[in-house]
């Protein structure tokens, strides 16, 4: 166990999601990755082609309030703190949309042209990246914004800054393809991290943060 989640009341309505995903092929692939493994360019290309193949469509189907809920609580109690901003994982900007209604987006990044051609170029700049080797300096952000998005952890822990947030994101918790429990989730964080999380709508949401001074942390 590498950290401990601090789980919130729902202070928005919660709702049964639908069952579609959990055996989803996407799954295995969401496993081998969050473990460090099975991510190569190849796969990268496949997965990028399976995003466009998904595009048309995706942004009316992943959009509404009731799958945008988890990310709107976490914006609203999960102690983001101020600081660049990035999301990772994008698709067409759903959630973009959301938080750059709050504060700015430094950067939105995915790996599908597809996905990215749909997204709306006035809500942040939007660029395309790979998450296993991002295009971002060590400790660089300060927030940053997955929203059922790969855990590409030994990534996202080198561009955090020391006191970052990781702001991970299911909106259809077990239901959406790719999801891992939240307690892999930050058990596959390098070192040692505190998280807050809630349920909201048909998902859930974590806020993670290093625990800056115990062994194995940075900063
Ligand atoms: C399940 S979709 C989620 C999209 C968006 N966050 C949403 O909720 O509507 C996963 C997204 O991650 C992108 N993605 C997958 N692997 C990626 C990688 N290695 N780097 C960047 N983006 C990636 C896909 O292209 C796709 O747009």
């Amino acid at each position: 166990m590498a950290g401990a989640i601090a789980w919130l009341d729902p202070v928005r309505e919660v709702i049964e999601p639908a069952r579609f995903g959990s055996d989803h092929p996407m799954r295995t692939v969401t496993r081998q990755i969050g473990g460090g493994d099975g991510w190569s360019p190849q796969r990268a290309s496949f997965v990028a082609g399976v995003f466009d193949e998904l595009s048309v469509g995706w942004h009316a189907d992943h959009s509404s309030d009731v799958r945008l809920a988890p990310l709107e609580d976490a914006l609203d109690r999960g102690g983001l703190g101020e600081g660049c901003l990035v999301e990772i994982g994008c698709g067409t900007g759903a959630a973009t949309e959301r938080i750059a209604a709050r504060r700015p987006v430094a950067a939105a990044m995915d790996l599908s042209p597809k996905m990215l051609a749909l997204a709306d170029p006035t809500l942040a700049p939007f660029v395309r990246a790979d998450a296993g080797v991002l295009p971002l300096a060590s400790a660089s952000v300060d927030v940053m914004v997955l929203v059922n998005m790969f855990m590409f952890a030994a990534e996202y822990d080198r561009v955090l800054a020391s006191d970052g947030r990781f702001v991970w994101i299911s909106t259809m918790g077990d239901e959406t393809p790719i999801y891992l429990p939240p307690d892999e989730v930050i058990d596959h964080l390098p070192g040692r991290w505190t998280a807050t999380g809630s349920q909201a709508g048909t998902g859930l949401w974590l806020v993670a943060r290093r625990n800056l001074g115990s062994p194995g942390a940075r900063g």
